[in-house]
């Protein structure tokens, strides 16, 4: 049943808070506020309804006990306004005929400036909101208002802008329509210190500066695809009736199995002045964790796999999305110390089936951002990348190669290259062995290793038939190599127990993952991908660090 609350305790907990101080806003920009709806710059979401008097946000706090009926009656409230979607430039510009079909309407723009060329007559003024690579070209003579900003330098790259103007047809040759401005005001001054000024700048210079990064075309892109692939994620497993579930960050258990988790702890006091003897030990000296915030060592965790087998084994399918973390000393260009991981569990589903839903999920993320961004997949393909967008296109509509890693392993001894890491049946495969198979071997198709030894991967897999080999699989794609780990899980309560014993784990910590094994265990399977992979595969993107807004790696943990 809904709370309700009686009118007099709605009197004591109906709590108006304090109207926003006009002190926010400068005088010009608060002057604007006072106008018609089109020259109303900070009214993002415009409603005639609210006036700004009478602008205050209302908490309603339920004391949970009385109830009523009627609904509550409180004079002088003012409403929230209406949500309006806000017009950006890819509404203007991303259609089919690029903003023609606007011509002649007033239309308010509201972005940052790129770039600002003052000629004899008028000024040319590019401005973006992020909503697209394309800017809008705002067209300034002398005699709209707001000139004496371009006169007097107020504004300048970086700058952040409110400009109302018609939309005409273009003379350039780059865009069909631009706005020729009525008025402009500038929201926001930019220092000219501003570090993105127009020459191009290396991915190196601008991680240094990745909280002004998403103001450039390749960092805006990618943050568009990424946000795009997400979506893609989710819509494939949604239409395919997997459930989303949120796996924890913070556990006690190595799902990997490999001592790469970072330690979540209060026993080490935060401050710089802490000492090493207030940290709590055993009369032993070992660090006494039973004084910990979890009454046991707890990580972050490197997968949700094991917690997703959980809910599998009930919901059938589900999957995870959500950050993971590694404290592996890795410093490649395609490993990050927290990346977001994609893990779908299914139920009643062997190896053959995990590999069919790797091979068509990624193939429709592939094949949505090839519909739905083209415009920043031109870009990649024309900067990043030439012939990214064929690429992508083969893998959205080819077979995928199939291969046991012993055939790989046979593929890698016959090759006519030579291999920093020497190859032998029953090591672990390095990145070169990885990308010579799908780039070289295969021609930049993706590939499927199966049935790995044993010794190398997780405890969690299942055993073969020949008693050497696990039921894993390996995706590899060209520029990245491993794209997706996965396996069918051991099932079997009596072989899971017998491989912890092998690997002395600790079989009393998982005790509630092998009772999945006690109660109803069935066949299962699922793989992980990590997500960062997946966006540089998709962009063309080099670095790993590139592909996440504000990466994590050894020794840099800035913004
Ligand atoms: O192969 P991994 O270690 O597999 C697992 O974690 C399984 N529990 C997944 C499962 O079956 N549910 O990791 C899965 C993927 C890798 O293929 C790789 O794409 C990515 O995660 N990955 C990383 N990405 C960025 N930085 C790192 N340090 C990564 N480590 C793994
Ligand atoms: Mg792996």
């Amino acid at each position: 049943m809904a709370a309700a609350i009686s009118p007099a305790a709605a009197a004591t907990t109906l709590r108006l808070l304090r109207p926003f101080s006009s002190a926010a806003a400068s005088p010009s920009l608060f002057s604007l506020l006072h106008r018609p709806k089109l020259t109303a710059p900070l009214y993002l979401f415009s409603s005639p309804a609210i006036s700004r008097q009478h602008r205050s946000f209302c908490s309603v706090v339920s004391s949970g006990e009385s109830t009523i009926s009627e609904p509550l009656e409180v004079e002088n409230v003012a409403k929230i306004r209406e949500f309006h979607k806000r017009l950006k430039i890819v509404d203007i510009k991303g259609g089919p005929d690029e903003g023609l079909n606007r011509l002649g309407e007033t239309i308010v723009v509201r972005g940052w400036v790129r770039t600002l060329r003052a000629q004899s007559s008028v000024t040319f003024i590019e401005v973006n909101d992020g909503s697209c690579i394309s800017n809008m070209q705002c067209v300034m003579s002398f005699d709209a208002q707001g000139y004496d900003q371009v006169e007097n330098n107020v504004i300048s790259t970086g700058a952040s802008v409110w400009i109302q103007g018609t939309l005409v047809g273009s003379q350039g040759s780059k865009q069909k329509v631009e706005l020729k401005v009525d008025k402009l005001v500038t929201v926001g001054k930019s220092d000219p210190s501003f570090p993105i000024q127009k020459k191009r700048v290396s991915r190196e210079f601008l991680r240094t500066k990745a909280h002004l990064r998403p103001r450039t075309n390749t960092f805006g892109a990618v943050s568009r695809v990424r946000n795009a692939l997400a979506y893609a994620t989710h819509k494939f497993f949604q239409e395919n009736g997997f459930v989303w579930l949120s796996s924890p960050i913070i556990t006690a258990s190595d799902c990997e199995g490999a001592g790469e988790q970072f330690c979540v702890t209060t026993l080490v006091p935060n401050s710089t002045e802490a000492l090493v003897k207030d940290i709590p030990t055993t009369k032993e000296g070992l660090i006494d964790w039973s004084q910990d915030f979890f009454g046991k060592p707890a990580f972050l965790t490197v997968s949700g796999q094991l917690n997703a087998e959980t809910y599998a084994t009930a919901l059938t399918d589900v999957y995870t999305f959500g950050p993971t973390f590694r404290a592996e000393n890795s410093n490649t260009s395609r490993h990050l110390a927290e990346f977001w991981m994609i893990e779908p569990e299914l139920a009643f589903a062997d190896l053959e089936d995990d590999m069919a839903c790797a091979t068509a999920y990624l193939q429709y993320v592939v094949q949505y951002i090839l519909e739905n961004c083209k415009e920043d997949m031109d870009f990649f393909n024309t900067w990043i990348e030439k012939g990214i967008i064929n690429r992508l296109s083969d893998v959205a509509q080819k077979n995928f190669v199939q291969l046991t890693y012993t055939e790989a392993v046979e593929l890698l001894l016959k090759a006519k290259k030579k291999f920093e890491f020497p190859v032998t049946w029953g090591c672990d495969l390095q990145s070169e062995h990885e990308r010579y198979i799908t780039e070289e071997a295969f021609g930049g198709c993706p590939v499927i290793l199966r049935d790995y030894p044993k010794e190398i991967k997780a405890f969690y897999m299942r055993q073969n038939d020949d008693g050497k080999t696990v039921a894993a699989m390996d995706m590899l794609v060209p520029r990245v190599g491993e794209l997706i780990g996965g396996s069918q899980r051991e099932e079997r309560l009596e072989y899971l127990e017998q491989r912890l014993d092998e690997l002395k784990l600790n079989k009393e910590s998982y005790w509630w993952y092998l009772d999945l094994r006690r109660y109803g265990s069935v066949p299962h399977a699922g793989f992980g991908l990590g997500f960062e992979r997946l966006v540089q595969f998709a962009t063309g993107i080099d670095n790993i660090r590139d592909a996440i807004p504000f990466p994590r790696a050894p020794g840099s943990a800035e913004f």
